[in-house]
């Protein structure tokens, strides 16, 4: 395994991602994290880049452990920058910022000391590099010699004469350092001789493993599912952990998509083999909703607390169950599918220990039930997660499933959500996905829905003039949901399911697209 200690840089979770591409096992901490409270030994450790000076008095440091170790060291950017504070202190200045592509010319040292050269093994001499920092050495601390240089940079790369110590200013885990995977490889694998037999299959058996010894021979674990990717492989491993002491609860809100809730427990129940409790609350949901107009939040609201509550319930009969019966101990487990991205968005280092951001829906769960977190997912990025939903064997429509939000299409239907309007919704909702997949679009986009919007107008029908609802869709691609573009249909498919909602669907006479981007817009409604 590689230590990444970050310093957090935007980019810190490139470099675990890159490693784990190679199937080197890496696991990224806080950059203060003390070596002694470690379980586990490193092969090597890599300092990421963070956005501080190490003049600041407040800038973090590693905890001087590291440099005892012995193993290998890779300091990018700013961990460039703690290394040289480390062996020299007074060498850095903080100068003017770069940013953006850089030309390198590597020094090699060869005869000397090969050790020093192992970085930039294979590579070739010039090599395009992205920077992004502001400060940079002014010297080199003792001991160390230049391997790399800028334009800019004279000490773009250091490494120390004796010990297997490196530094970069530029950042090898970014795509537009072309060779940063072989860098990052020539640390990982020739350096600190790191194997290359990580994959998915291994991960399953340990985090199996993992989670029977923290759960033990009785302990139980309850956790809600959606329907959703991550909920269903988190829940697939549970079950193959430790079978029905996994009790995983679908609460049916009554604004899920058309047919969803059956779905879900279809595939869940008879298809995985997950011991699941589907909670039909939608008649509770819809009358807290009743006459809720304007505004959206409210509706969040509404649908957080009340899943919150009905989640409650429904574990307290769980618990209490479990209790009558000799051959399980209490439930003491809340299952969450918190992912990596999450949990480096949620590490904070300048707190005295890390802190984890609790998922949104059932957060305030764990104040009144006690529950302990258990998190499966949470080293896997999104597409690690569908490998491993593929592995674990759950159905290709699942794994690449749109995200569909908490408060479902509540927050699809402008105005006041009634059963007739979630009717409409559900139904245009179903056609425009139909048709989506049947053009063999649906992994493209990255999200589409219908929203319902609280209007009337006019039309013909047969011969008939009517006055009805009009249908909006919207289909974005994006590849973080943090910007978006909607999606270039062309007319024809357009023109067929407009026709569908229209003909199909009762109390709709009008589709429009909706052609906003995100910024501005954002991707739902609400
Ligand atoms: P927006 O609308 O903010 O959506 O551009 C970005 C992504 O977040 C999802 N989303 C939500 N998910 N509860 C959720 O669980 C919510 O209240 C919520 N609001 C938005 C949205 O579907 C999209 O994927």
């Amino acid at each position: 395994t590689i230590l990444v200690l970050d310093f957090g840089s935007q980019y810190s979770h490139l470099i675990t991602r890159r490693l784990r591409e190679l199937n080197v096992y890496s696991e990224m901490l806080p950059c203060t994290q003390k070596l002694s409270e470690l379980s586990w030994e490193p092969k090597g450790i890599i300092l990421s880049g963070g956005p501080y000076s190490v003049y600041w008095d407040d800038a973090p440091h590693v905890d001087p452990a590291v440099f005892d170790l012995d193993v290998p060291i890779l300091g990018i950017c700013y961990g460039l920058q703690e290394i040289a504070w480390h062996f020299g202190k007074n060498v850095l200045a903080g100068e003017k910022r770069e940013y953006g592509h850089a030309f390198l010319k590597v020094e090699r040292h060869s005869g000397k000391n090969t050790h020093v050269d192992a970085l930039f093994n294979g590579l070739e001499d010039d090599m395009e590099v992205w920077m992004s920092h502001g400060d940079k050495l002014s010297n080199l601390p003792p001991s160390f010699v230049t391997i790399a240089t800028t334009s800019n940079a004279p000490f773009a790369g250091m490494a120390h004469e004796d010990k297997p110590y490196y530094g970069i200013q530029f950042h090898p885990e970014v795509t537009h350092t072309p060779r940063g995977t072989q860098l990052l490889k020539n640390f990982a694998v020739d350096i600190c001789k790191a194997r290359q037999d990580w994959t998915m299959g291994k991960f399953v058996d340990q985090e199996i493993a993992r989670i029977r010894a923290l759960v033990g021979e009785k302990g139980q674990v309850i956790g809600a599912v959606s329907g959703g990717v991550d909920s269903t492989v988190a829940a697939k491993l549970m079950q193959e952990a430790i079978g029905d002491r996994f009790h995983a609860v679908l609460v049916d809100n009554g604004v899920l998509r058309l047919k969803e809730a059956q779905q879900v427990k279809e595939t869940l129940t008879k298809h995985l083999g997950i011991n699941l409790t589907v909670v039909d609350a939608s008649e509770r949901f819809l009358g807290l909703l009743k006459g809720v107009k304007d505004d959206p939040e409210k509706k969040r609201k509404i649908i957080g607390n009340t899943f919150i509550e009905v989640f409650q319930e429904e574990a307290k009969k769980i618990a209490a169950e479990a209790a009558g019966s000799s051959k399980a101990g209490e439930i003491e487990w809340l299952l969450q599918g918190t992912l990596y991205p999450d949990v480096i968005e949620s590490i904070s280092f300048k707190g005295p220990s890390a802190t984890i951001k609790t998922h949104h829906n059932v957060g305030g769960l764990l104040a009144g039930m006690h529950l302990k977190l258990i998190e499966p997912l949470r080293e896997l990025f999104k597409d690690e997660v569908r490998e491993l939903g593929t592995n674990l064997g759950i159905p290709e429509e699942l794994v690449w499933r749109h995200p569909f939000p908490g408060p479902g299409i509540a927050i699809r239907i402008l105005g006041e959500v009634t059963p007739e309007q979630v009717r409409i919704a559900r139904e245009a909702d179903h056609i425009f996905i139909e048709e989506i997949k049947a053009a063999g679009l649906y992994r493209k986009i990255s999200q589409a829905f219908a929203a319902l919007l609280p209007v009337k107008a006019v039309g013909v029908m047969g011969d008939k003039r009517v006055h009805d609802q009009v249908i909006a869709l919207r289909a974005v691609e994006t590849s973080d949901f943090m910007t978006a573009d909607w999606y270039p249909f062309d007319g024809q498919f357009l023109k067929k399911v407009s026709r569908r909602i229209v003909n199909e669907v009762e109390g709709v006479c009008r589709v429009v697209y909706d052609i906003t981007s995100k910024p501005p817009g954002t991707i739902e409604m609400e």
